[in-house]
């Protein structure tokens, strides 16, 4: 193995989060960002409906911390949730000197509305604001010269004190361990902090509105490190998939319904929303997804229809033109014709335990986005809360970091990989089985609404997965397939421990078993 690469931060995940950290950084620090495929796979790219901050006239802040604490069924920490929305707007106006080419109403911004918001708060690109969000941050990162930006690196591991030449015992992490698709070989990158910022697990589950790298990667190896893991069981199923054999995770976003579409059960044409929730259409997306799930098993459906024909041509095209694009293509007219949706995962609520300055129980390592608990989201996410969380973590991460800057020790020498005793798999079928089957049975037994019986079941797999896949990774070098279905199972058993610790059914999580929810709300906290 080459020498180490060093740097002064190293960034695990180009999408918002990263991005965001190395962009505040970049003025003081060298900061090379690794991401495992290119730099715009990530879930920040797929965002559709946009990014919730307090604008419009008549909202406040306080409005918008009550929603997200309802949305959250009281589990959020009030402290963080006010320092995220206090620093929406700010975060906003960053994002336009960065040339993110918002919708103006006139000199406004034009804002949408979703579910859970009882103001229209959400700033948007069209139909498809990760997109620019991501293209922006991008632009910027690649013309800074203090940033290195290297796609096709899938990190491993962490390089903690039981990596080093000569063991220290000071707990830091000073870097990771990363298998390179270019050279097929595992790499040594050091620095004095470390940032992860790799996105959920929503992979885990069959279907998924997240993209194909979205296999946990950043809490497993946190989780393998020594960092408390959090309220995992909280996984959010977006209850608007599109419904097609072909095409599995395409999202039609919950702006579609802000702006006036409605859920109806096909053939009748009935809308049955306000049957479960005063607020129809638009109640909290837990609300909704289980109303839907509840329809489809209820009358034996494959899925239910969201209805916007009635708002005219002209309007759903200038608001969805994306969207509108894509179905076409499959042959749907949403202008006449409703689209048949499926709730399907979309987000992981859990994650690595950070504070408010993104720090984990590690020395020398960080966490902002999606692969955290940040206290946040609590028992459910608020939609379009999530890419804003990235912008202030991100943010709150890289300050902390140039603050302590003295006070992180540069990285001592660290032993390189270790390939002596392992060959060339010669089987990489076992992969793709055991991929395939955790999806399967986290769909199916750790979904929508779960049991103790059914909870039991995955566990009792997980079990016996672990030991294949531990022996498989103990016997064959890693490759990026490997290095997934190892995380993917790591993710899938922090769920469904973090599922049968909860013993009550609150927000995302709810159990035929526990229907009630507790009068006092505490976190699942994973300590390994
Ligand atoms: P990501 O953008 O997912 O980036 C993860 C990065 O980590 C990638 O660069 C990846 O390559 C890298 N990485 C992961 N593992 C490794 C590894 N082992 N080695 C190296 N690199 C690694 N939120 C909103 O607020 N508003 C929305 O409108 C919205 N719409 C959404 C629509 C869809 C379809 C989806 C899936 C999500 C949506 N979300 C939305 C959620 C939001 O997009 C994500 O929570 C957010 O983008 C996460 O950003 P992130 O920076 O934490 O991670
Ligand atoms: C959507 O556009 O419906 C997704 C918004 C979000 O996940 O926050």
């Amino acid at each position: 193995m080459a020498e180490a690469q060093q740097s002064d931060i190293l960034i695990i995940g180009s999408g918002a989060a990263g991005l965001t950290a190395a962009l505040n950084l970049a003025s003081r620090f060298k900061v090379t960002v690794l991401a495992k495929g290119r730099l715009d796979e990530g879930s920040t790219a797929w965002a559709q409906g946009g990014i919730a901050a307090v604008l419009e006239p008549g909202d406040s802040f306080e409005n918008h911390i009550e929603d997200t604490m309802i949305a959250g069924a009281g589990l959020n920490d009030r402290a963080t949730v006010e320092m995220v929305v206090e620093r929406a707007p700010a975060a906003i106006a960053r994002l336009e000197e960065l040339g993110v080419p918002f919708n103006h109403d006139g000199d406004t911004l034009h804002l949408t509305r979703e579910g859970g918001h009882s103001h229209r708060r959400i700033v948007h690109v069209d139909d498809a604001t990760g997109w620019a969000v991501q293209e922006a941050l991008l632009r910027a990162a690649a013309a800074n010269p203090n940033i290195t930006l290297v796609p096709d690196m899938v990190v491993i591991d962490l390089a903690t004190s039981r990596h080093e030449a000569r063991y220290s015992g000071a707990g830091n992490v000073r870097g990771v361990y990363a298998f390179s698709r270019k050279t097929n070989r595992v790499e040594l990158f050091t620095a004095r902090a470390t940032i992860l910022a790799t996105g959920g697990a929503g992979r885990t589950y069959l279907f998924s509105t997240a993209p194909r790298g979205a296999t946990g990667d950043g809490i497993a190896m946190a989780w393998r490190a020594g960092c408390r893991i959090s309220n995992m069981e909280f996984m959010q199923f977006h209850p608007t998939c599109l419904y097609n054999l072909e095409v599995k995770n395409f999202l039609i976003t919950e702006a579609v319904r802000g702006e006036g579409g409605q859920l109806k059960i096909p053939g009748t044409g009935h809308r049955f929303m306000p049957e479960f929730d005063p607020r129809e259409e638009l109640a909290p997306r837990d609300i909704v997804a289980r109303a839907i799930d509840h329809e489809i098993k209820r009358l034996g459906l494959d899925y239910v229809h969201l209805d916007i024909s009635h708002m005219g041509p002209d309007f759903v095209k200038q608001h969805f033109p994306t969207i509108y694009a894509r179905l076409l293509d499959l042959d749907i007219d949403m202008t006449r014709d409703p689209i048949p949706v499926v709730p399907a995962q979309h987000y992981t609520c859990g994650g690595i335990v950070i504070d408010r300055d993104g720090r984990t129980d590690l020395p020398g390592l960080y966490a902002a986005g999606e692969c955290t608990q940040s206290g946040l989201h609590g028992a459910n996410r608020l939609a379009s809360n999530s890419l804003l969380e990235c912008f202030v973590f991100g943010e709150a991460a890289a300050n902390h970091i140039a603050a302590c800057w003295d006070d992180l020790p540069p990285p001592p020498a660290i032993r390189p990989w270790d390939e002596s005793r392992v060959a060339d798999s010669d089987e990489e079928v076992v992969i793709k089985q055991n991929w395939t089957e955790i999806r399967r049975f986290m769909w199916n037994y750790v979904g929508i609404v779960r049991s103790t019986k059914r909870l039991e079941r995955a566990a009792h797999r997980i079990q016996m997965l672990r030991g294949e896949v531990a022996d498989y990774y103990g016997h064959f070098r890693v490759t990026p397939d490997l290095i997934e279905l190892r995380n993917l199972l790591e993710s899938a058993d922090l769920i469904v421990r973090s599922a049968l610790h909860r013993k009550e059914s609150r927000g995302l999580h709810y159990t035929i078993d526990y229907p009630d929810t507790a009068l006092v709300a505490v976190d699942t906290v994973l300590v390994p």
